[in-house]
């Protein structure tokens, strides 16, 4: 009786804090072909518009991991509150990161000589020329990838991550030195159908993508790839029109270039994870943070650096983290 209800209690654990899941998807290689070889003309071919704006030497010297963050033209606030906590200079130093802004064309021209004057001042920014929408944001995705693999060739890793999302930088390196090979990392979505309805913002057509769930894929709020398996994921990608989702879109690529997406239990995906400084210090990233709790989160995390946390905190924060609805992104 004893060990039944003890071995219960440890599934239990195991599955709520999202190990049992990390354990589950190292089988998943087993259903995906191999790898196949790198082609640069085949990357080099990829139809994403011109750059307008791109930081000149970002790169030197390479960054470990380069984070590349969506951004929308109005969301300056948020910029500047990640530019001010872990996209800044003390967290690029003390983590070896390097954190770059992708943008698109505002449709209002204040708008656009804004960024270009942000752009001037920060040096952080990458926009290429399309209409800034959120139906283009697949095109955002390919044009950071493709600027990494272009200009960031000695970088190991690439975060691909939104506006709004909280990342532990200083937590960050030790993780990723444990990774070799083709990685792509993150909150894996299991199992989603398409929407198909022509109403629905996450509309994807049979055209687009004919099956009925996609393959597993990375919540897009963050993943990794490493700078390898951006390559593979990215020599797959056609001429569009792409599946609106992006994240969807980079699982679809990892499937046909034979990278398995991997679990990883301490990145939220979509949840916002409880505002508290052992969740924040567990936990890689949160989600849906507004520039004041960003600024609260990087302090809490600054603060508490070398305080105790109790056993279990991640499935605290994990169980206690507010999902979102249905729908919202
Ligand atoms: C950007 O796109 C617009 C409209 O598609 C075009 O008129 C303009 O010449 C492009 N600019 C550059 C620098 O490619
Ligand atoms: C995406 O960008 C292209 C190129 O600028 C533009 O023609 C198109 O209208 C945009 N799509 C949406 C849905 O905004």
């Amino acid at each position: 009786m004893f060990v039944f209800l003890s071995s219960l209690l440890l599934l239990l654990f195991l599955s709520l804090s999202g190990y049992l899941e990390e354990c589950l998807c190292r089988a998943l290689p087993i259903f995906y072909p191999n790898p196949t070889r790198i082609s640069s003309t085949r990357i080099s071919s990829i139809p994403v518009p011109p750059l307008l704006l791109s930081p000149a030497n970002a790169c030197s010297p390479p960054p470990l991991l380069l984070i590349l963050v969506s951004s929308a033209p109005s969301h300056r606030d948020r910029r500047d509150a990640i530019r001010q906590t872990w996209g800044g200079l003390a967290s690029a130093t003390a983590s070896s990161s390097l954190t770059l802004f992708v943008l698109a064309v505002p449709d209002k021209a204040e708008e656009r000589s804004a960024l270009v004057h942000e752009a001037v001042t920060h040096g952080d920014i990458i926009q290429a020329n399309f209409t800034d929408s959120y139906r283009n944001l697949t095109l955002k995705t390919l044009t950071g990838l493709v600027w990494a693999l272009q200009k960031c060739q000695g970088a190991q890793f690439l975060l691909k991550t939104d506006d709004d999302v909280f990342v532990n930088t200083l937590a960050l390196s030790a993780f990723l030195k444990e990774r070799q090979g083709l990685q792509y990392l993150g909150r894996i979505h299991w199992r989603v159908a398409p929407f198909r309805d022509p109403e629905n913002r996450h509309y994807t057509s049979h055209e687009i993508y004919a099956s009925d769930h996609f393959p597993p894929y990375c919540s897009g709020t963050s993943y990794f790839l490493s700078l390898g398996a951006a390559g593979h994921i990215l020599q797959e990608a056609g001429n569009g029109p792409w599946p609106p989702l992006e994240d969807v879109y980079v699982g679809i690529l990892a499937k046909a270039a034979g990278i398995a997406p991997q679990h990883v239990a301490k990145i939220a995906g979509s949840a916002s994870i409880p505002h508290n400084s052992c969740c924040y210090r567990t936990m890689y990233t949160s989600h849906r943070l507004t520039p004041q709790g960003m600024q609260e989160a990087w302090n809490m995390l600054k603060e508490t650096e070398d305080h105790w946390c109790p056993p279990l905190t991640l499935l605290f924060c994990r169980t206690f983290g507010q999902p979102l609805d249905k729908g919202e992104n």
